[in-house]
């Protein structure tokens, strides 16, 4: 893939109505998830879950890419088709996780620093023969006391540099995400300083590294206050500050951001993308990249719930799903109500008013592990 096709298919992943789906968690993490919905953790659970997800019918409406795991990217469905072919007959353009997850970062306590540089040439060139199109790696930075520090911060922003300069030499468009996680008593206002300085160095090191802008994709968190912070701010003020957060460090060049949830819930992580896009709509204020989701657990949630590992209720979870993927659809358009919840077919209710006015709206619902 040249740079032109690169480029094509970022813009194709961010513009319009539509956005990503990460179902990339790692083994461990969706084992931990199904051992707490009681399903047990094996490689057919994750499978049959797996197939549940890529064959709901009409997702293509809404997602445009839908990153994978490893495991993920090798399985099919129980009829024998390889997942890349149903995501792709859909419309859906497969991406894959290559980061081999965040480990402790020596002498740095409560740090984390991703790993998966070495050997990483050689497994991108094999995602690409499988059909991968782009790739994700996720550096996480803690937020508290002393911390992140500026080694963490630092380091991590030279990996993602690395990777997404390896992916765009194997014709991927590279997804950087580097997440502020939401754990802690922090405010917003130490989480906006914090993911600017982040996203600061981050686009230090992919120019360094002489990545191009136009075929990548950002993919941060938007800009919240800690989970147990006792001010939680409305939806309306996480949409100004995250999108004046991202005007300041994040180059016109890049075609789009994609938000990764973070364990928001859905209806939250919905309405503060629908503030985004109700307040940035004026031609004047609108930012210069596409702004668009890229969620896990925001869209996944319920439908795993329902599944609960039983695939005697594979229809209702894929309405779930297709729920939780609609309402964000409705959000990119600043078309987004609560009200659609209760209905639970988001364009059935009508465009109205957007609730995003109630301060601390829901953070009794914010977490989610
Ligand atoms: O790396 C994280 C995932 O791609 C997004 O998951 O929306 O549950 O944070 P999340």
């Amino acid at each position: 893939m040249n740079v032109q096709e690169m480029i094509e298919t970022a813009r194709a992943l961010v513009v319009g109505d539509r956005g990503l789906l990460a179902i990339d968690e790692s083994t461990g993490t969706c084992n931990k998830r199904f051992a707490r919905a009681g399903i047990p953790q094996t490689e057919e659970a994750r499978r049959a879950y797996r197939d549940v997800i890529v064959t709901t019918p009409d997702l293509g409406a809404c997602i445009s890419g839908a990153i994978l795991y490893d495991e993920t990217i090798r399985q099919k469905t129980i009829g024998g088709t390889p997942f890349v072919k149903v995501l792709t007959d859909a419309g859906i353009i497969p991406g894959i996780k290559v980061d081999l997850g965040a480990k402790r970062l020596a002498g740095h306590p409560g740090e984390r620093i991703t790993e998966g540089l070495d050997g990483l040439r050689a497994r991108l060139q094999n995602y690409v023969q499988m059909g991968a199109r782009f790739a994700k790696w996720r550096a996480v930075i803690a937020v508290g006391h002393g911390i992140p520090s500026r080694g963490c911060i630092e380091a991590n922003a030279q990996a993602l540099a690395r990777y997404a300069a390896l992916c765009q030499e194997a014709g991927l468009v590279p997804i950087v995400e580097p997440e502020v996680l939401m754990a802690g008593d922090h405010t917003q206002e130490r989480c906006r300083v914090v993911t600017e300085d982040v996203l600061r160095r981050v686009f230090d090191q992919l120019f360094v590294q002489r990545v191009t802008l136009e075929a990548m994709i950002l993919k941060p968190n938007m800009v919240l206050p800690g989970l147990t912070c006792s001010t939680q701010e409305t939806a309306d003020e996480v949409a100004d500050a995250t999108v004046s957060c991202l005007l300041r460090v994040v180059p016109a060049a890049v075609p789009g951001i994609a938000f990764l949830s973070g364990g928001q819930s859905g209806e939250l992580a919905s309405a503060r993308l629908n503030a985004m896009h109700v307040r940035f709509k004026a031609p004047l204020s609108r930012p210069p990249w596409a702004l668009t989701f890229s969620f896990g657990r925001a869209i996944q949630r319920p439908a795993l719930e329902i599944w609960g590992g039983d695939d005697a209720h594979r229809v209702a979870a894929q309405q779930a799903l297709l729920h939780r993927a609609r309402c964000n659809r409705v959000a990119l358009r600043g078309e987004y109500d609560a009200a659609m919840e209760q209905a639970g077919r988001p364009e059935a209710a009508g465009s109205a008013t957007v609730s995003t006015r109630t301060r601390g709206d829901g953070a009794k619902r914010v977490a989610e592990p």
